[in-house]
């Protein structure tokens, strides 16, 4: 208990500050932080607090604009409308900001993580990877409420907000969701190209990927990361590269080109079904072998081919210290780190710098429009110290 009044309800005018990781900005109140949600760097706004988590800082969301910023603009998805107060939708953080603006905020926030965490300048460029924000989305989780109606959950809430289309997913998905899965009370496991098994293709190649596999989100993600990993990545005629948290053979098949039959290449995945996909998945190469279990396990063993370059694609909290001296300790020449969580990237990066590997590269992608996700590549390089 601190003594100090709770702010819950409490409605501030307040002086908007720099973006923050989590798809806030941050804003000073009575010498309080306040993470504003649904504003912009720069603005004034009226916020109402909707926590107040003791410790000094209250989380609040904007609910009139007195000053905008320039790079405001109206959400193009109703149930981001700022007159719906606490019912708007949870999943989009960043409806009410241009593309271009958008894109700056993420770029601010990978850079200020980078610098804070890794102790890394790093002037980052967050790119496009398809003109236009809308209808980028081919997967999408819902959960359902108690009327049965399948929706996204409100901002730090179970609440669930129905929807009857969203405009981020691709077209006509929602509503063969919401027109399909009305059972009561049944979270909704996957949506959009339906079935039990999506037919998916990057580079001229088709995945299949089971219902719960990964896939990478954005339509354009498949390609577009792939080409990115293959050209840092660089695997020498013949080498060796492990593709960590492999998936269903995203990477492993454009590393696998690479190295030729003359090399090989190891994929790791703690799936067992995405496993078993990606063995079909590149049945076509036989220079891919496969381990069902952890990385963290897998990779305790001496007897791994020693790699010339690893790809890791770990999911949301990153590889950590066990996994980055596993693969360090092999000394690759180079590591190609995919990350979608930028405080993870730069702790990550941190613990690279330590085992002697340097970022040589990184690449930021807007890779989840309207989210504050953003999807990063980053090359490191074994420095010989
Ligand atoms: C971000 S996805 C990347 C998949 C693939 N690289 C792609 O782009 O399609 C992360 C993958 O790691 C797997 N995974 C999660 N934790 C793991 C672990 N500890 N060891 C191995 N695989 C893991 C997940 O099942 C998922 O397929």
């Amino acid at each position: 208990m601190t003594g100090r009044p709770d702010w819950t309800g409490r409605r501030l005018e307040v002086e908007v500050g720099p973006v923050a990781h989590g798809g806030h900005c941050v804003a000073r109140h009575e010498g309080r932080v306040v993470f504003v949600r649904h504003a912009l760097p720069g603005e004034v706004v009226v916020a109402e607090v909707t926590e107040d988590a003791g410790g000094g800082f209250c989380r609040a969301d904007a609910v009139e604009v007195r000053t905008p910023a320039a790079g405001r603009v109206s959400p193009p998805c109703p149930l981001a409308d700022m007159a719906r107060g606490r019912d708007r939708c949870g999943g989009c953080d960043w409806q009410h900001a241009s593309a271009e603006t958008q894109r700056e905020l993420k770029a601010a926030v990978v850079a200020e993580q980078l610098q804070r965490i890794a102790g890394i300048d790093w002037p980052v460029r967050v790119r496009d990877l398809r003109r236009g924000l809308l209808r980028r989305r081919t997967r999408a989780r819902l959960a359902v409420d108690r009327r049965g109606r399948a929706g996204f959950r409100a901002h730090r809430s179970h609440r669930v907000i129905p929807v009857a289309d969203c405009p981020i997913t691709a077209a006509d998905a929602m509503a063969e969701v919401t027109g399909r899965q009305r059972r009561r009370g049944r979270p909704v496991a996957r949506a959009v190209r339906g079935g039990a098994v999506a037919r998916e293709s990057a580079g001229g190649r088709a995945f299949d990927v089971s219902v719960q596999g990964f896939w990478q989100v954005h339509a354009a993600a498949p390609d577009v990361f792939s080409e990115t990993v293959a050209r840092m990545a660089a695997v020498p005629a013949g080498g060796v590269a492990w593709d960590l948290y492999g998936g269903v053979g995203l990477f492993a098949a454009v590393l696998a080109e690479q190295a030729g039959p003359s090399g090989s290449v190891l994929l790791v995945e703690s799936s067992a079904r995405a496993v078993e996909d990606a063995v079909a998945n590149l049945r076509d190469l036989p220079q891919v072998s496969f381990r069902a279990g952890t990385v963290e396990r897998v990779t305790e063993d001496e007897d791994l081919p020693v790699p010339d370059v690893v790809v890791l694609d770990p999911p949301r909290k990153g590889a950590g210290r066990a996994v980055v001296e596993a693969v360090t300790s092999r000394r690759p020449s180079r590591v190609v780190h995919v990350a979608c969580d930028p405080a993870a990237l730069a702790r990550d990066v941190g613990l690279y710098a330590e085992r002697g590997y340097r970022l040589r590269e990184l690449e930021a992608f807007d890779a989840f429009p309207m989210t504050h996700h953003v999807e990063c590549i980053a090359l490191l390089e074994a420095t010989g110290e």
